[in-house]
C-alpha cells in the first residue's frame, strides 16, 4: 500500500486541475487552490471548466473525499507537505515567460510556511526559476531547513492530459536535496511501482504493471531545460515537416508517405511528423519564445528557434494562397469551416492557427460558417456572432451552399462524416484540409476537389484551377 501524501495545487488551469484530479486518482489527499472565486465556486459545485476526457469522472470520483478546492492558499499550505505551483506563465512583450504568478504565490506560501515543505514547479518555468523561488522563500525569513524547491515538470497534452499524466513516458524529478526527491518519489511511486495499474477501474492507457513509467532524477536547473527543450524540440519536428511539406508540394511527392518513411527511422520515430498550418496551443508558441529568449539571456545563440517560429507563421499564410488559389476572390464568398480548437480534442482556441484563418477570411469579406464539436463557446468570446460568422452544431450546416469548405483541426468526429451528403450540401464540392485528415484518392472519387498539405491536389475538370497560381503542381492535377 502506498503512503498517501497531504499535498496543495496552487493554479487549476489544465495542468493544476489535472494533477489534482490525478493524484487524488492516485490515492494522495489534494487540496486545490485558486484565486478566482468564481472558478473555484463551479469546481465546489461539480462543475469542470475545461473539456478533458476522464476529468469528469475523476472528479466526481474524489470530490469531496480526496480532492477540495479553495481560494485560501494560506491554509492549504499549511496543511500540506507538497506545494506544487500550477500558475500561468504567460509570454511577456519580449517573448520571455512572465514570472510574476510564480514570484507572487512563492511570497504568500513563504509567509504561511509553518513545518518543512517541498515547493514544487509544475508550470514550465526558465532555467533558474527554482533558484529564483528559494531566494524569494529565503527573503521572506524561511530558514532553509523549512523547505526545499524541486522541479517536477509537466508533459500532459491537452485533450489527453489524463492519460498522459497517469501513464507518462517519463517522470521527471529535480531535486537538489534527498529529503525532497523522497517526498516526490513516494508522491509518484503508485505510478512507478505499477501498483495503479493492477488497482481498481484505473484509466486506460500504454502504461500497465509490467511496464509502469520510469523516474528520471536530475538537478534542478536540468529538468528545467528538460521541459522547454522537449517542447522546442517537437515544434522544431513540425516545422520541419511542414517545409518538407512544401518540397512535397512543390516536387510533385506525397509528403504523408515521406514521413512515414522518415518516422520508420527508430532514431526519429514517427510522432509529431503530421504536416498541415502549423502548431498552436498555450504551450509550444510560448516555449518556443521563452527558449529562445533563455538562450539569448546566457549567450547562445538559438536561431534555429527564429526558423521554426517563422515556418510555422509562413505555413498559415500559403493555406490562406491556396484556399484564394481555389476561390479566386473573396468578398461575400460563403466558406465552410470545421475546426476552430487548436488542435481536435480540446475546446482550447488559444494561438489555434484554425482562428487566425477564420480571421483572415472574415478581413477579406467572406461569410463563414464555423463548426468545432467543442470550441464554439470560447471562439464567440473572441469572434462574436455576426452577420458575416455563424456558429452551428453541424458539418452539414457549416457545408450548406458553401463555395468550399476548409478543415481547419483534426478532431476524430470529422472522419465519420457522410461525405456524399456533404457533396450535395455545398455549393461547390471543394474542400481545403489544412490537416490531412481525408484521402485524396478518396475524395477525388467522390466529386470532390481537394486540396491538403504537401500532398497531390484532385481537382474536378471544372474547377480549374488557373496554373500561375499552382506553378509547380500541373502534373499531380488528376482528373475524374
Ligand atoms: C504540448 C506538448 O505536446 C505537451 O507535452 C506539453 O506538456 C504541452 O504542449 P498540447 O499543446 O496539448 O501539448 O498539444 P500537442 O498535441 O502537442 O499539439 C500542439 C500543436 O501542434 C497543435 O496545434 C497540433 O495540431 C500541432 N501538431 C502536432 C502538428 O501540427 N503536427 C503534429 O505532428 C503534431
Amino acid at each position: 500500500m502506498s503512503e498517501q501524501v497531504s499535498i496543495a495545487v496552487v493554479g487549476s488551469g489544465y495542468v493544476g486541475l489535472v494533477a489534482a484530479a490525478c493524484f487524488a486518482e492516485m490515492g494522495h489527499r489534494v487540496i486545490c487552490v485558486d484565486n478566482d472565486e468564481a472558478k473555484v465556486r463551479v469546481l465546489r459545485e461539480g462543475g469542470v471548466p475545461i473539456h478533458e476526457e476522464y476529468l469528469p469522472e475523476l472528479l466526481s470520483r474524489h470530490r469531496r473525499n480526496l480532492v477540495e478546492f479553495t481560494t485560501d492558499l494560506r491554509s492549504a499550505t499549511q496543511d500540506a507537505q507538497a506545494i506544487f505551483i500550477a500558475v500561468g506563465t504567460p509570454q511577456s512583450k519580449t517573448g520571455s515567460a512572465d514570472l510574476s504568478y510564480v514570484d507572487a504565490v512563492a511570497s504568500e506560501i513563504a509567509r504561511s510556511i509553518n513545518s518543512y515543505k517541498v515547493i514544487v514547479e509544475k508550470s514550465t518555468v526558465p532555467v533558474y526559476t527554482n533558484e529564483w523561488i528559494r531566494r524569494v522563500i529565503e527573503r521572506n525569513g524561511v530558514p532553509r531547513e523549512l523547505f526545499d524547491v524541486a522541479s517536477n515538470p509537466e508533459f500532459l497534452r491537452e485533450g489527453t492530459a489524463v492519460v498522459d499524466f497517469l501513464h507518462a513516458d517519463r517522470i521527471v524529478i529535480g531535486a537538489a536535496t534527498e529529503r525532497a526527491a523522497e517526498l516526490l518519489r513516494r508522491i509518484y511511486e503508485p505510478l512507478t511501482s505499477g501498483a495503479y495499474y493492477r488497482g481498481q477501474s484505473p484509466v486506460p492507457g500504454p502504461r500497465s504493471e509490467a511496464d509502469p513509467p520510469p523516474i528520471l532524477q536530475t538537478s534542478t536547473k536540468a529538468a528545467e531545460i528538460i521541459k522547454h527543450a522537449s517542447n522546442a524540440f517537437l515544434a522544431t519536428k513540425i516545422s520541419f515537416i511542414n517545409i518538407v511539406a512544401n518540397i512535397c508540394e512543390a516536387a510533385g511527392a506525397d509528403v504523408e508517405e515521406v514521413a512515414r518513411g522518415i518516422g520508420m527511422d527508430t532514431r526519429i520515430g514517427p510522432k509529431f511528423l503530421r504536416a498541415g498550418i502549423g502548431y498552436g496551443g498555450s504551450c509550444f508558441p510560448k516555449d518556443v519564445a521563452a527558449f529562445r529568449h533563455v538562450a539569448e539571456q546566457v549567450g547562445v545563440d538559438f536561431g534555429l528557434l527564429h526558423e521554426v517560429e517563422r515556418i510555422n507563421e509562413e505555413q498559415k499564410v500559403r493555406f490562406f494562397q491556396k484556399v484564394r488559389s481555389a476561390l479566386w476572390t473573396f468578398r461575400g464568398k460563403k466558406i465552410g469551416v470545421l475546426g476552430l480548437a487548436f488542435k481536435g480534442g480540446t475546446d482550447d482556441i488559444r494561438e489555434s492557427p484554425a482562428l487566425d484563418i477564420v480571421k483572415r477570411l472574415l478581413h477579406e469579406g467572406c461569410i463563414v460558417r464555423a463548426f468545432d464539436p467543442a470550441a464554439e463557446q470560447r471562439s464567440k468570446e473572441v469572434i462574436p456572432e455576426s452577420s458575416q460568422m455563424e456558429y452551428v452544431q453541424d458539418p452539414y450546416t457549416a457545408a450548406q451552399d458553401a463555395d468550399a469548405l476548409l478543415i481547419l483541426n483534426d478532431w476524430k468526429d470529422f472522419l465519420e462524416i457522410d461525405f456524399k451528403r456533404l457533396h450535395h450540401t455545398l455549393r461547390y464540392p471543394i474542400i481545403i484540409d489544412g490537416r490531412n485528415l481525408l484521402d485524396p484518392p478518396t475524395m477525388a472519387g467522390m466529386g470532390f476537389t481537394y486540396l491538403s498539405v504537401g500532398r497531390a491536389n484532385s481537382v474536378q475538370p471544372l474547377d480549374t484551377i488557373p496554373t500561375y497560381f499552382l506553378p509547380r503542381e500541373r502534373e499531380n492535377i488528376k482528373r475524374s
